[in-house]
């Protein structure tokens, strides 16, 4: 039998995984790295930890599956999105490369607003410039690290740097592209204008490639390296929230992702570019040809509840503690919960903004503190599908994944406040599958993505809207932030 394998280079570890010609995962290995943060604020890594992990991961999957690099017919690629690898002429890396985690890019972020617009620059990229994506940085290294900037050759991202290394040629795929701000979203490729706005080198940008194109093949020195066989082709794949879309099947309109991991992403796929007005939710391209995506990203979500349960309730099982709440009504008895623990970015892009509990009585109980936290992540949530559907786009279904769905508590919670079906999934590994199914369809095993999950992905579990009403609790936690906004930007003050 035939496979093919998707592998993710995510923030702390490389994943591959083997795929067989029905779909199926026939085995998985990862191999870990850390990130520095040698100021606060910063997140950088070093680009050659992931090809070593890359090599390690890739020959313990084969090991361990027993299938050998020949009968490994396309690889698809896919990581972390919007981390600079600035390259110099000899496509040596400069310097770490600066992660989308990384905060350092305030006054740069303002910098590009300034030289495109911020009106033009949401008409033409889709997105406002947040400090997490790439534009900024590469704007920071002009800025602080002049002498590295003036040897810089080659802009990419950390997948393709793995490609880089594996196949010998610089390309990026055009759901990555776009999450640099330097796109032209409708064009699907970088924009002449803007990057003439900000005075950056159109000769460092490479070319772009769709999800399942092939965008080069395993040269003979990475063939040795990992044991894939020389020749082998590597698509194009996505950046990890659109190969994530992928691996659920989430490739048609009215179809949401909903990730729900420590931080929580909605994400719907688009058949045209969609745009937030304010720059409110990101808009790329997805990995799918030809579509776009709308996608809202909240910090701390599952993270919320590990949160809870770490600091609040230590030694309780997780399982223990949400059952608790199943006891408590909807609404929480009035209690609301803010789940800004880490700042927090759609709908509120504010590294300040705080977590809160409000309306606190002696009546409230420690399960009515967990309901809190798990309706407190489902409303937001609701803000970022609320500015989906405010562009036109209707969503019908939510696709769920992550730790946090395990929870038939949490799904039912989700489907209330979300009003509309939650189905899981069947196989849930996450953007590396997606990276293999856009793997299959570049071997020429599908015609096309939709076709591909259409055969492969499995729907689960289905939990319909229960009829519980949320509204007038929703109507409250919207007025919160705006109320509570000047308390936590003074707690901000150095006295805080
Ligand atoms: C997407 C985003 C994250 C990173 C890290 O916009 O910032 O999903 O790609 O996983």
């Amino acid at each position: 039998m035939t496979h093919v394998l998707g592998i993710d280079t995510s923030t702390t570890a490389t994943k591959a995984i083997l795929v067989d010609e029905t779909g199926a995962v026939v085995g998985e290995a990862s191999s870990e790295y850390p990130f520095e943060t040698p100021h606060p604020l910063w997140a950088e890594q070093d680009a050659g930890l992931w090809w070593t992990a890359t090599i390690e991961a890739i020959q313990a999957v084969l090991a361990r599956t027993g299938v050998s690099g020949g009968d490994v017919k396309a690889v698809g690629l896919t990581g972390q999105m919007h981390g600079l690898v600035l390259l110099d002429e000899a496509d040596e890396p400069l310097r770490p490369a600066i992660l989308w985690n990384d905060q350092r890019t305030g006054a740069e972020s303002d910098e590009i607003r300034a030289a495109v617009g911020l009106d033009r620059l949401i008409a033409t990229t889709g997105n406002d410039a947040l400090t997490g994506f790439t534009a900024p940085k590469i704007l920071w290294v002009r800025n602080h690290e002049p002498d590295l900037y003036a040897r810089a050759a080659h802009v990419l991202l950390p997948k393709d740097y793995l490609r880089l290394r594996l196949t010998g040629t610089h390309a990026m795929d055009k759901a990555g592209g776009a999450g640099t701000v330097l796109f032209d979203l409708a064009a699907r490729d970088w924009s002449p204008s803007v990057l003439a706005d900000l005075g950056l080198e159109p000769g460092w940008f490479p070319p772009t490639f769709e999800g399942p194109a092939v965008t080069g093949t395993i040269t003979p020195a990475a063939s040795a390296a990992t044991g894939l066989a020389d020749g082998t082709p590597v698509v194009g794949g996505g950046g990890d929230q659109a190969a994530n879309a992928v691996g659920v099947g989430a490739v048609r309109e009215g179809v949401a992702a909903l990730s729900l991991g420590t931080s929580g992403v909605v994400f719907v796929s688009t058949d045209s570019p969609q745009v937030e007005p304010q720059g409110r939710l990101h808009a790329f391209c997805h990995a799918v040809p030809g579509k776009w995506h709308l996608m809202g990203v909240m910090l701390s979500a599952a993270g919320s509840l590990r949160w809870f349960n770490d600091e609040l309730a230590p030694g309780v099982p997780v399982e223990e503690l949400v059952a608790s709440a199943e006891t408590i009504p909807a609404g929480s008895d009035g209690l609301l919960f803010l789940p800004y623990l880490s700042g927090e970015r759609t709908p509120h892009p504010d590294p300040l903004a705080r977590g809160a509990f409000v309306g606190l009585t002696v009546r409230h109980t420690r399960a009515h503190l967990v309901r809190a936290v798990l309706e407190g992540v489902a409303f937001g949530l609701r803000d970022s599908l609320d500015l989906i559907r405010g562009t036109g786009v209707a969503v019908d279904q939510v696709r769920a994944s992550g730790g946090g769905t395990r929870s038939v508590l949490w799904r039912q919670i989700l489907a209330d406040i979300l009003e509309a079906e939650v189905v899981t999934l069947g196989t849930a590994e996450g953007a590396a599958y997606g990276a293999a199914v856009l793997a299959a369809v570049g071997a020429g095993w599908h015609d096309s993505v939709e076709e591909a999950t259409d055969s492969w992905v499995q729907l689960s579990d289905r939990t319909e809207p229960s009829g519980d009403d949320y509204s007038a609790a929703n109507e409250i936690y919207r007025g919160l932030y705006p109320a509570l906004r000047p308390s936590f930007n003074a707690m901000a003050e150095p006295a805080g």
